[in-house]
């Protein structure tokens, strides 16, 4: 009877910090932007040609986890510890140019980090196609 006892602690034990890491991955804290990255501004001129291109690059890096249309529900998405952000969100699509970049660039907790994956040119086209998911 003394073991059925401690099995019981123990999957309480066990579900209890399943619980509270669920709690976590829901929680966002703030992303620090290093000031230099705030201040800077898309390089690439918004075209027609630019967004078809940023679109492509999209599908092609970010879709998996963001989904076609920015909405964070791509096929990778429901492995994650954390949701991918929903991109044609107010808050982010109003983040500034600077930080995004900083975002997908640096990336934090080892999501992101494009840095060794695309060139800074290849992140700011795409920019302009994420900023079409603006509602
Ligand atoms: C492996 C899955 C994955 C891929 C691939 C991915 N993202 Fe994300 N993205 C995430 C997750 C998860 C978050 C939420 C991260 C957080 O808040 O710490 C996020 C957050 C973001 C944010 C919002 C940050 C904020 O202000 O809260 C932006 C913008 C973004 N991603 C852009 C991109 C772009 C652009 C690409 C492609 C170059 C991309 N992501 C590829 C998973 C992914």
């Amino acid at each position: 009877m003394k073991n059925f006892f401690k099995l019981q602690l123990m999957l309480a034990a066990i579900l209890f910090s399943g619980m509270s890491l669920a709690f976590v991955s829901y929680d966002q804290p703030s992303w620090d932007v290093p000031a230099e990255y705030k201040a800077m501004k898309n390089p690439v001129k918004k075209t027609n040609e630019t967004v078809a291109e940023g679109k492509k690059l999209y599908d092609l890096s970010c879709a998996s986890c963001h989904g076609a249309t920015g909405k964070g529900d791509g096929k990778k998405s429901e492995h994650l510890a954390k949701m991918p952000a929903d991109l044609s969100l107010d808050q982010i699509q109003q983040d500034g140019e600077g930080s995004y970049f900083y975002k997908v660039k640096i990336g934090r907790q080892g999501l992101h980090s494009f840095k060794n994956k695309l060139d800074d040119e290849d992140i700011w086209t795409i920019l302009h196609f994420v900023h079409t998911f603006q509602k």
